[in-house]
């Protein structure tokens, strides 16, 4: 079990002292809202802990953004307010370049849900309806469209979706595309 001396409200004021950008916030907000949905299927005893996971993981990103510092100014920061290692590990490791593997299931959920939260994100944007009555079909195709939201890097999609699936979690890209879809809608 998964503790930590920091509740979700906290985690949230703590991201807003550190992050003054609403779309990072909601970045962070669409990240957590998938991340609770995983941990209620997955891990119903560590909701909250999978919830702050994704609330701050890229916590240190607007004020220091380059790989040298993201993630690891801000993972020292929370390991200094007692956050759980499991949750700085799971930080660290959504960042590739840092090499922290992803051993845990939060860690591999938090990978998993980064870049597809922040494409669903961009896809239900471009639609009249936004994200209601969206589908994995179409947010597969979007994907399949390198132009569009060019900056959101496929083949970790890919990877996370690919971990999920080798762990049992998720019978494919489609179910996890429409979990994280609902939990989006939620
Ligand atoms: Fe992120």
């Amino acid at each position: 079990m998964t503790t930590t001396p920091m509740t979700v409200e906290a985690a949230r004021a703590l991201m807003h002292e550190w992050v003054e950008s609403d779309s990072l916030r909601g970045h962070m907000e669409a990240v957590a809202a998938c991340m609770a949905h995983h941990a209620r299927l997955h891990a119903p005893g560590e909701v909250e802990a999978w919830t702050i996971a994704g609330l701050l993981h890229d916590v240190d990103y607007e004020k220091h953004p380059t790989p040298e510092e993201h993630p690891t100014v801000g993972v020292a920061h929370l390991r200094s307010l007692g956050v759980d290692e499991t949750i700085l590990d799971a930080i660290m490791g959504h960042a590739p370049y840092t090499g922290v593997a992803r051993t845990t299931p939060m860690a591999r959920h938090l990978f998993a849900c980064d870049e597809l939260a922040g494409f669903i994100v961009a896809v239900a944007k471009v639609r009249p309806d936004g994200l209601s009555g969206l589908t994995a079909k179409s947010v597969r195709k979007k994907l399949k469209d390198k132009a569009f939201a060019a900056a959101v890097s496929r083949a970790d999609i890919a990877e996370g979706v690919a971990d999920l699936v080798a762990d049992g979690c998720v019978a494919d890209e489609t179910e996890h595309i429409d979990r994280c879809i609902a939990a989006l809608q939620g």
